[in-house]
């Protein structure tokens, strides 16, 4: 089957990470670990496995470090080798050994939008799109941007991976609009001449649309294959929600100018990285299935949520408890 080639993958790291202070006042939020492993690496990761040679990460001051991550550490590097820890020295060098890494600088956080076109003065000459992956979405399995990449190549345009939210929630997305569902409620059905029942074709996209006025509760999960196309209508695109330059607006303009745009349905977990409620349950859910973490942390988390969640005093001491 063919494919879209991924070249360059972009992640846009620019944010101040709000939603986690105080932790993200030093700490980038890319650079928290999801058991041991930071959310940046992990996309790179993602990426690399994609077919991806290249990651640009947008990011702002002070947040040098997400990009170090990256880099070489020769002293560290000495000492584990020296100490015989070719297992932790594995764990150090890979990170550099993904892709190559290169930065570009947002000054200023005017919007996810802003934030992918300041991507485009390093694209190749010759790439006709590019990935988006935003470090806060977890997606798993991973393996959704090699079935984008089959999407694109057989329907050209731009395609984007999509959940199913529960419609309470959908209000903190970019929601779509798509072909095969108009009309027909939350009964979805195939779009037409598509073999895989969880690829549609998008009419529309709204970015954080009301409960109301949402089109689907088909939402955007973080993760872009992107026609070039989409840096020429960001310049003609105005500030959205927040008075900030949204993609999703960007990629509404594309598709009303008659521009094929696809969702793949992604049927399996995501998680939410960029709050601490999505970061624990992303961070538990990865470890339980860790070789050496997950046994015991299952065996402890029966005993603990078997006492009776909410009878246990995290304050108490030790004393306390033995009465
Ligand atoms: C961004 C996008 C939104 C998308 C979401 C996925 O919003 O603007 O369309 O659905 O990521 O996580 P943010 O969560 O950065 O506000």
């Amino acid at each position: 089957m063919s494919t879209t080639r991924i070249g360059t993958a972009v992640v846009p790291a620019a944010g101040l990470g709000t939603r986690f202070l105080p932790a993200t006042k030093s700490v980038p939020k890319e650079l928290l670990p999801v058991v041991d492993t930071p959310a940046i690496e992990l996309v790179a990761a993602e990426a690399a496995e994609a077919g991806a040679d290249r990651l640009v990460i947008v990011t702002s001051e002070g947040k040098d470090g997400v990009v170090t991550h990256f880099t070489e550490d020769p002293v560290l590097e000495r000492a584990l080798h020296a100490g015989g820890k070719s297992h932790l020295l594995e764990k150090v060098r890979r990170a550099q050994g993904l892709l190559a890494v290169e930065s570009v600088v947002q000054d200023e956080p005017r919007g996810l939008g802003h934030a992918v076109a300041c991507a485009e003065p390093v694209l190749r000459d010759d790439e006709d799109a590019i990935a988006v992956l935003l470090p806060d979405d977890l997606v798993m399995p991973r393996g959704v941007l090699e079935t984008m990449a089959r999407v694109r190549a057989s329907r050209g345009g731009s395609v984007l991976c999509a959940i199913d939210v529960p419609k309470d929630q959908i209000s903190a997305y970019g929601v779509f609009d798509v072909a095969a569902a108009r009309g027909l409620g939350d009964d979805l059905v195939q779009a037409p001449g598509t073999s895989d029942p969880d690829v549609l074709q998008v009419v529309g996209m709204v970015e954080k649309p009301t409960v109301e006025d949402a089109p689907s509760t088909l939402a955007a999960a973080g993760r872009y294959l992107l026609d070039r196309a989409i840096f020429d209508a960001l310049r003609r695109t105005l500030p959205g929600k927040g008075g900030e330059l949204q993609l999703t607006d960007a990629i509404a303009l594309l598709i009303d100018e008659g521009h094929p745009v696809h969702v793949v349905v992604h049927r399996g977990g995501r998680h939410d990285l960029g709050n601490p409620g999505g970061y624990l349950r992303a961070a538990v859910d990865v470890a339980l299935s860790h070789d050496e973490y997950g046994p015991p942390l299952r065996r402890w988390l029966d005993e603990r949520l078997g006492r009776g969640a909410g009878t246990f005093d995290p304050g108490a001491t030790v004393a306390d408890a033995r009465g």
